[in-house]
């Protein structure tokens, strides 16, 4: 992977770590208008223990703080679900008023400006999301959840033989990945230790060189079968090399799927050229479709054809056509568009990704995600990289620079932009953490945490600014200091250690 030197290596502190630098770098950015896009919390919302935004004329009543109710909160956790777009809610009315209004006839009637008919949506979200993974429009589809694809795709894909049988995840895998794989192994027959775990060569770091996951790929090749590995890695937020790895696994003869769940919205990816078998994803991250909403998967044009061979016939049966296509678990909305309705029970897999689908997708879901990506239309994943590949580079040098001091924390996300997309892992000294997230969380901040010590940090290039960045090294290194304040004073030592 390229090199990319982080811009701000030379900023000095008296400019870097300004409010009016960060401000500076904001209205320089043009895609810093999308912001207005996205519906952020106040802090007085986040406070508020009433659902939904807080009422002017409760602001105030019995808060922490009451004079930051209204400032906006720095959410910094689109890496796990994603903000509200503006346009989701007159989407989703616009949705809510074709079934009051027409009930069966939203599924197929084209109306004056309202959405595709239900019918059609599936196709209607075909084309921003192929710009998105950088896919031929026919080799994607929304449908389903990630977890479910991910099974429906290796129930395809994953084919065990007597040679090859296994199945290679990275060690730290989410763990529905995790168990997805064990229980294709499990579904057939094949013992649990023919899943192989890439793991880190060290105990003390998250961090897998390409080099060492090709040589573990290598290691097994001649009995693997499936290899499965994140785009981006949940908890060190690393950005493995989709492409190299795919063209590795294919010169051994070895189907390799990615799951995309951090990786799609937040980094560029090009599954077409880069020959990728298969791929899923979320849509609820950085692709701010809701929680939970309808995901989507990626299979490569190589393996999505459908064709139609003659069959000579016999005596038993005339002459007829065949269909052949790559095996899959099949249902209805797989089946070709015009004959679905017929009811012949005769499966006519659509070519593509579309053959995947098993049933009628939720309106509801789907409507969301459109509106999610058509606010990412507005721009492209190029423009939004070069944008994330900045904020996320300012954010670092932040993090790096603590009181002229060691920083009780440690970056575990590779220090390389090309190997990372918009999130920072945070690794803190032990005994940090909940007094630093407590702190934070009180003051509007809003990330994730890992027990026992990680907090994953995301500014989402659609809509973090570099002024969220900079209230959130405030908050965050305020609440380190006096987190290790309570732990000096728990001990009775001062802060730097002496008794
Ligand atoms: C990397 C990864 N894989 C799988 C999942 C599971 O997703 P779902 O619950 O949508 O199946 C998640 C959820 O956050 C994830 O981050």
């Amino acid at each position: 992977m390229p090199q990319y030197a982080n811009p701000y290596v030379a900023t000095k502190d008296a400019d870097l770590l300004s409010e009016a630098f960060a401000r500076t770098e904001d209205a320089r950015d043009p895609l810093s208008k999308l912001r207005v896009e996205f519906v952020i919390p106040t802090k007085g919302d986040l406070r508020n223990k009433r659902y939904g935004p807080l009422e002017k004329n409760t602001r105030g009543a019995g808060h922490v703080s009451p004079n930051d109710d209204n400032e906006e909160s720095i959410y910094l956790c689109g890496n796990s679900l994603g903000l509200q777009p503006r346009r989701t809610r007159e989407y989703v009315n616009r949705y809510l008023d074709t079934w009051a209004s027409k009930g069966v006839f939203g599924h197929f009637k084209p109306l004056d400006g309202g959405h595709p008919p239900w019918l059609d949506l599936d196709d209607a979200l075909k084309e921003q999301t192929a710009k998105i993974v950088g896919a031929l429009p026919s080799e994607v589809v929304v449908m389903e959840t990630l977890t479910a694809n991910l099974h429906l795709l290796m129930s395809s894909f994953y084919k065990p033989t007597s040679e090859r049988y296994k199945i290679i995840i990275e060690g730290k895998a989410f763990p529905s990945d995790h168990y997805a794989a064990q229980s294709q192994l499990a579904h057939h027959n094949i013992p649990s230790s023919a899943l192989i775990t890439i793991t880190p060569p060290s105990d003390d770091s998250p961090y897998l060189t390409t080099e060492h996951i090709l040589s573990v790929i290598s290691q097994h090749n001649a009995s693997t079968a499936l290899v499965l590995l994140p785009g981006i890695q949940f908890y060190s937020g690393q950005f493995f090399d989709i492409e190299l790895i795919t063209r590795h696994c294919h010169s051994l003869g070895i189907i390799v799927g990615w799951d995309l769940a951090h990786a799609v919205g937040n980094v560029p990816v090009k599954l077409h050229d880069w020959n990728v078998d298969f791929a899923a994803w979320c849509n609820y991250k950085y692709m701010n479709g809701g929680p939970g909403v309808i995901g989507g998967l990626f299979v490569h044009d190589n393996h999505g054809k459908v064709e139609k061979a003659q069959v000579v016939g016999n005596a038993e049966h005339n002459n007829h056509t065949q269909l052949h296509y790559r095996p899959r678990l099949s249902g209805w909305w797989g089946s070709d568009k015009s004959s679905r309705f017929r009811m012949e029970n005769e499966f006519v897999p659509i070519p593509g990704a579309s053959g995947f689908q098993l049933s009628n997708p939720s309106a509801l879901d789907m409507t969301s995600v459109m509106a999610s990506l058509d606010v990412f239309s507005l721009t492209s994943m190029e423009a939004l990289r070069a944008r994330s590949l900045r904020l996320t580079a300012y954010l670092e040098q932040r993090l790096l620079r603590y009181d002229n001091k060691t920083p009780p924390y440690k970056i575990i996300t590779p220090a390389n932009p090309f190997e990372r997309g918009a999130q920072i892992s945070v690794l803190l000294n032990p005994g940090l953490l909940d007094h630093v997230l407590h702190y934070i969380e009180k003051h509007g901040v809003v990330v994730d945490e890992r027990k026992p010590d990680v907090l994953r940090v995301a500014p989402t290039p659609l809509y973090n600014s570099f002024w969220d960045v900079h209230r959130f090294i405030v908050i965050f290194q305020e609440g380190c200091r006096r987190a290790i304040a309570r732990q000096g004073n728990a001990s009775g030592k001062t802060p730097n250690g002496a008794a």
